[in-house]
């Protein structure tokens, strides 16, 4: 092997670390900022989180298998985004289900609009509202789901208190989360707020970097 290739290989090596090296300081950067300050991810953010790779490490019809969902059901997703989830969650509960998808930001309530009606999808309704106020009666839902959106929501606890109350008797809350968000919470820190809001946790996949959660009510 030549000296020059040698070199050549060791600056590329060196040049991946620094790489590594200055992602970890930005990723660190944003979650002290997002400590402090909670605030929804512009929608520019949530078309930049829902990549090809986000969508190849984390399958859409994997995350819907997961939420053993059936036809019929009514499902509640909170914060959306491009709904690449919403989608594969609406398929599985074709023909009379439906996913109400919740967003804060109009934006993205508009282009999922424009999404839902280009593909000729029946059975998601985009919805412009917050989860603080959850617009549902009590025991009216099957499954309540959110992909990194409940961390980025100044008070998690509340929101799935009001989870709760709208779920049915057998319903199942149903939170994904994954690494370089972020508000990324450990899975311990996510178990502890459903807990604290009356939930319990029935199913738990994936690993510390990507990892998804089923919850049911507290059985008395
Ligand atoms: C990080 S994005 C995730 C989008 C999508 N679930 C995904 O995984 O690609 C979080 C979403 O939650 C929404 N959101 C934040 N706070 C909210 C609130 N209080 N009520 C409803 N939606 C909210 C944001 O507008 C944003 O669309």
């Amino acid at each position: 092997m030549s000296d020059w290739f040698i070199i050549l290989q060791w600056i590329f090596m060196i040049f991946l670390i620094v790489i590594l090296i200055f992602l970890c300081f930005v990723e660190g950067v944003l979650r002290v900022i997002r400590r402090y300050h909670k605030f929804p991810i512009p929608a520019f953010g949530t078309r930049l989180i829902d990549n090809p790779w986000r969508r190849f490490v984390q399958k859409p019809r994997t995350v819907a298998e997961r939420m053993q969902l059936k036809p019929g059901m009514i499902v509640i997703e909170i914060g959306p985004g491009k709904g690449n989830y919403t989608k594969a969650v609406a398929e599985r509960i074709l023909p009379d289900g439906k996913v109400y998808a919740l967003d804060i930001q109009e934006s993205i309530i508009e282009n999922l609009k424009k999404k839902v009606e280009k593909e000729g999808i029946i059975n998601i309704i985009p919805t412009i509202g917050d989860v603080y106020n959850f617009p549902f009666e009590d025991e009216s839902v099957d499954r309540v789901f959110s992909n990194a959106c409940l961390p980025e929501i100044p008070d998690p606890v509340r929101v799935l208190r009001d989870c709760k109350r709208i779920l049915k008797p057998d319903g199942l809350v149903s939170l994904c989360e994954l690494l370089p968000d972020p508000d990324y919470p450990r899975r311990k820190t996510e178990i502890r707020w459903a807990e604290e809001a009356g939930l319990e946790l029935r199913e738990k996949f994936g690993n510390f970097f990507i990892y998804q959660l089923n919850f049911s009510k507290k059985s008395s």
